[in-house]
């Protein structure tokens, strides 16, 4: 059996606590032989700045870049947010992103039937809701040149950063963002500024472009990024694949997840090209940030990591039926009542973050029965 390679960066706050409860799960595939993996732990974020004085060394970004998957948790604190922005937690994980080039990032909104009512939209807005938010993770403001801050002669300051984006960059996002689609609900839409910048302008006409050219078959429609906010709260419903720019995805992303109920359920994969080797650099991630305020207290839910490590299952290691599996465990916990604390309804008891990736592991050994 092929042995995966799999980098585990836990980083800061509740990283560790949703990591190793996220290894129970792995550790499940393993001892059923549906998978071989050779798990090593490394350090990224305040974790790394702390031991190493950067905030990702090049020795753990050369085991990323050597292994098959890299699962990642969530990096940044307070005790960190007044160091300099080249060894702040953030600048590891761009930089990770970066030099192993991935820049699709997936980040699915799904409601689960059992989560319906956690949402803080009607239910009926938000029952079935099955999004795919497609984010470009390399380009854009996060890394255009010139950017800085500078002095002025008067004595203030003036901080300034650069949108940019190029024909390859925005068709090889479209790309990732139109296969999906045909193989969903084949409709994608296009979020820009395009009536403020002419960044926008290029994204749209080139995206416009590829799907004339390439997939009639898909329904191409573009919208503001400010209109976009606002229909993902009004009917949610009207989307199926949303792609976008590094900076709009970032944020509609964070509004999209409340959608769902939670934070602490959305998952993503952060995907880079097909290389000639035939191997793809994958991380994967929950969307939720490190909470520095339930950080150690055991409460934190593991669900978005236990997604995360669905979709390396499906994207990296082609074990769709596996990564379906664990999906199906997950919800018939949630559809049991077993809730961590940010999703309990009235009346449910919240259980720890460990008690959760137990309850997962227990359904996936009756489901595999
Ligand atoms: C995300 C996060 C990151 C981003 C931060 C931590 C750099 O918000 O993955 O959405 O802005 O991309
Ligand atoms: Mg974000």
């Amino acid at each position: 059996m092929i042995v995966r390679k799999v980098l585990a960066l836990a980083g800061d706050g509740i990283g560790p606590e949703v990591l190793a409860a996220t290894r129970r799960v792995m550790d499940w595939f393993q001892a059923t032989g549906r998978a071989k993996f050779e798990v090593t732990e490394g350090l990224i974020g305040g974790a790394s700045y702390d031991v190493h004085k950067t905030p990702l060394t090049d020795e753990t970004l050369a085991r990323a870049k050597a292994s098959d998957a890299v699962l990642f948790a969530c990096i940044g604190g307070p005790q960190w947010d007044q160091l300099p922005y080249d060894v702040r937690p953030e600048k590891g994980l761009l930089r990770l992103r970066k030099e192993m080039g991935l820049f699709a990032n997936l980040r699915p909104a799904i409601v689960m039937d059992a989560l319906a009512s956690a949402s803080s939209l009607k239910t009926d807005l938000v029952r079935g809701l099955d999004i795919m938010i497609v984010r470009e993770l390399i380009g854009g403001i996060y890394f255009g040149e010139p950017r800085g801050v500078e002095q002025l002669p008067d004595g203030t300051r003036r901080g300034y950063n650069t949108q940019t984006y190029s024909t390859p960059e925005i068709l090889r996002i479209a790309h990732v963002a139109f296969d999906l689609a045909r193989k969903r609900g084949k409709r994608v839409c296009s979020v820009d500024k395009a009536n403020v910048m002419e960044s926008g302008l290029v994204w749209r006409e080139e995206i416009t472009k590829l799907r004339n050219a390439q997939y009639p078959d898909i329904e191409l429609s573009h919208m503001y990024v400010d209109n976009c906010a606002m229909q993902l709260v009004r009917t949610p419903k009207q989307f199926d694949v949303i792609v976008t720019d590094n900076l709009f995805g970032d944020i509609l992303s964070d509004l999209a997840s409340m959608l769902t109920g939670s934070l602490g359920m959305l998952p993503s994969a952060s995907l880079g090209a097909v290389g000639a080797d035939g191997r793809q650099p994958a991380v994967y991630e929950p969307v939720h940030g490190s909470a520095p305020d339930i950080t150690g207290k055991g409460i934190a839910n593991p669900l978005a990591m236990i997604f995360s490590f669905a979709m390396m299952l499906r994207y990296s290691f082609n074990l769709g039926a596996d990564a379906d599996l664990l999906e199906k465990a997950a919800q018939n916990v949630l559809s049991g009542g077993v809730r961590t604390g940010d999703i309990a309804e009235p009346g449910q008891t919240p259980i720890s973050t460990t008690a959760m990736a137990d309850a997962v592991v227990a359904e996936l050994g009756r489901l595999a029965k």
